[in-house]
C-alpha cells in the first residue's frame, strides 16, 4: 500500500498535472507552478511533453528539437529564435531557460499581440480571451487565408494602439509580429500559401494544444526558414 502510493505521487510529481500512466506526448494542463510565456506554440509543446512540462530551465536544445520533433520547422530557422530568447535568461545557466523568462518585453515580447495584453495594462503573458475574441472574429471560414491573417493582425494593432498610451510599435516589433503570424500559417497551413486550418489555429491560441484529436500531423515536409520569410514577406504584403 505504502509503495503504491509513492509510485503514484513520484509519477505525478515526474509529469507536472498529467495523471499517471499518461503518454509521454499526451495533453496536459499546466500546473499552477508551471512556467509558461507570451507564446502559444511554446506552451503547447510544454503541454505535451516536447518541452519540460513545467517550463523551467528549457535549454536552447531542447526547445529546437522540441519543435522540429513535434512540427518539423528547420533548426536552422528555430535555432537563432531560441538563441536570441536564451538573452532572457534568469536562470543562471544562459544557454537555459524558464518558459516565463520570455515575457520580458522588449526582447521578442511586444505590445500588439493577437492574444495577449500589453505589458502596461499588468498581463502580457497570459492567454487574453476578450483579445483573441476580436482576433478570431476575422476568422469566418473554415482556413484562414494570408489576406484574413493580415486584416486580423492590422485590426488588432489599430486597437491596441488606441487603447495603449504606451504602446511602442517600432520597425522591429513589426517584423517579430510578422513572423509570428507567419508561423501559424505555416505550421497549420499548406506550404507557403497560408490557408491554416481555423479550427487549428484557434486550439492552438485558446486551448495551447496540438490538435492530433482534430487531425493534425506533424508535416512530412520540413518547413524551411526561407518558407517563413516567404509568408511573412506575405503578410506584410497584404497588410
Ligand atoms: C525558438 C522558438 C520560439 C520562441 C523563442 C518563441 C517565442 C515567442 C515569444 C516570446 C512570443 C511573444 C511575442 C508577443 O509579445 O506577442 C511569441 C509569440 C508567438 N509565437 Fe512563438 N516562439 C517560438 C516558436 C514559435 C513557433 C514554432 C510557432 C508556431 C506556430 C510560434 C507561434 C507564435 C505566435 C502565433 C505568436 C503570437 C502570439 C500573439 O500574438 O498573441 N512560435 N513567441
Ligand atoms: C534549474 O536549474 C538550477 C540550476 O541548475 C537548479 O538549481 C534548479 O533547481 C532548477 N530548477 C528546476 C525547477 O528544475
Ligand atoms: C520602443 O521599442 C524600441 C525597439 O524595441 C526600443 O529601442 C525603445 O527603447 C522603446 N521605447 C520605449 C519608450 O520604450
Amino acid at each position: 500500500m505504502r509503495t503504491t502510493i509513492f509510485v503514484a505521487v513520484s509519477a505525478l510529481a515526474a509529469v507536472g498535472s498529467c495523471l499517471p500512466g499518461a503518454d509521454k506526448h499526451e495533453f496536459c494542463a499546466p500546473g499552477p507552478k508551471d512556467a509558461r510565456s507570451p507564446c502559444p506554440m511554446l506552451n503547447s509543446l510544454a503541454n505535451h511533453g516536447y518541452l519540460p512540462r513545467n517550463g523551467k530551465n528549457v535549454s536552447i536544445d531542447q526547445i529546437v528539437n522540441g519543435i522540429d520533433e513535434a512540427l518539423n520547422l528547420s533548426p536552422l530557422s528555430s535555432r537563432p529564435v531560441a538563441e536570441f530568447a536564451a538573452t532572457t535568461s534568469t536562470t543562471g545557466n544562459p544557454s537555459t531557460m524558464h518558459l516565463s523568462d520570455l515575457a520580458t518585453h522588449g526582447v521578442i515580447e511586444h505590445d500588439g499581440s493577437l492574444s495577449r495584453n500589453d505589458i502596461f495594462f499588468g498581463d502580457n503573458k497570459k492567454f487574453n480571451k476578450k483579445i483573441y475574441d476580436t482576433v478570431a472574429k476575422f476568422f469566418t471560414k473554415d482556413v484562414i487565408s494570408i489576406q484574413t491573417a493580415a486584416n486580423a493582425r492590422r485590426s488588432r494593432l489599430v486597437a491596441a494602439q488606441a487603447a495603449n498610451p504606451a504602446f511602442n510599435f517600432t520597425a522591429r516589433e513589426d517584423q517579430f509580429s510578422q513572423f509570428e503570424t507567419a508561423l501559424y500559417l505555416a505550421v497549420y497551413g499548406k506550404g507557403t500559401e497560408g490557408n491554416a486550418k481555423t479550427k487549428w489555429v484557434n486550439i492552438m491560441f485558446r486551448e495551447e494544444r496540438i490538435p492530433y484529436k482534430e487531425g493534425f500531423k506533424r508535416p512530412t515536409d520540413v518547413i524551411t526558414n526561407e518558407d517563413i520569410v516567404e509568408l511573412a514577406d506575405k503578410v506584410k504584403a497584404a497588410a
